[in-house]
């Protein structure tokens, strides 16, 4: 069974996502840590400005997940990098993966090679209902108000030691989201046959429960734990 879960930044996909997989007791994949991923390695390699050597080095790297933990763990070359993926000096510099066309390219194909392999998946991300899965058996497109995303990211940073200011933070999610829909390949788009659903006055559970109620209508022998 493949679970698509779209929509912008702050809009919750990451912890309904992790939720419902535990939920379903399937694998959870969060495709936004994978552009991460490959951005902290440009950032590492001091080569943001050079297109072409980013995607050679995408094409080459080792982007593995451990999906026998929840959060599933991503690898980069066996080095776990989970702290580092969500620092705003990444964030600031993962478009250099997201809008490089070749980039994108590889990171689709092992997106579906997860998928073929693990069979079942929760997946995450900007185009997984429309690009990468788009026979998917169940697809979500979460959204909420900026404001909303925005007071959710602070919490996420502050959580982390990190200080934000709404205004700031408000700015970014604004300006993500349309870079994140302005781009030529793979833009961050709502699939014609997705289930949306509107979180900024839901919690995790009511989330969560929503999809489930989905899934439980088209699959009811599912097991739900
Ligand atoms: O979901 P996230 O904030 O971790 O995503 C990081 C960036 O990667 C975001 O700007 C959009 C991009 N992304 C993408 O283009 N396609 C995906 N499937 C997932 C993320």
């Amino acid at each position: 069974m493949i679970i698509t879960i779209d929509g912008p930044a702050g809009s919750g996909k990451s912890a309904a996502a992790l939720q419902l997989a535990r939920k379903l007791g399937i694998p959870q994949l969060d495709t936004g840590a994978m552009y991460r991923a490959v951005a902290l390695d440009a950032l590492e390699q001091h080569i943001l400005t050079d297109p072409d050597r980013i995607a050679q080095r995408c094409r080459l790297l080792s982007l593995r997940f451990d999906f026998s933990r929840s959060p599933a763990l991503l690898l980069l070359n066996d080095r776990d990098v989970s702290d580092l993926l969500r620092q705003p000096s990444v964030t600031q510099v993962t478009y250099v993966a997201a809008d490089n066309p070749w980039v994108r390219e590889e990171l689709v194909r092992q997106q579906r090679q997860i998928g073929k392999e693990q069979g079942s998946l929760v997946t995450e991300g900007r185009d997984q209902g429309t690009i990468v899965f788009p026979g998917a058996d169940f697809k979500f497109y979460l959204n909420a108000h900026p404001e909303e995303r925005a007071r959710r990211r602070i919490a996420q940073l502050e959580a982390k030691g990190i200080p934000a200011e709404l205004n700031d933070v408000l700015d970014q999610i604004v300006k993500r989201d349309m870079r994140d829909q302005a781009r030529a390949v793979g833009p961050l788009a709502r699939p014609d046959d997705a289930l949306d659903i509107d979180t900024t006055d839901l919690t995790l559970d009511q989330t969560v429960d929503a999809m489930i109620a989905v899934v439980r209508v088209k699959a009811p022998m599912t097991a739900i734990h």
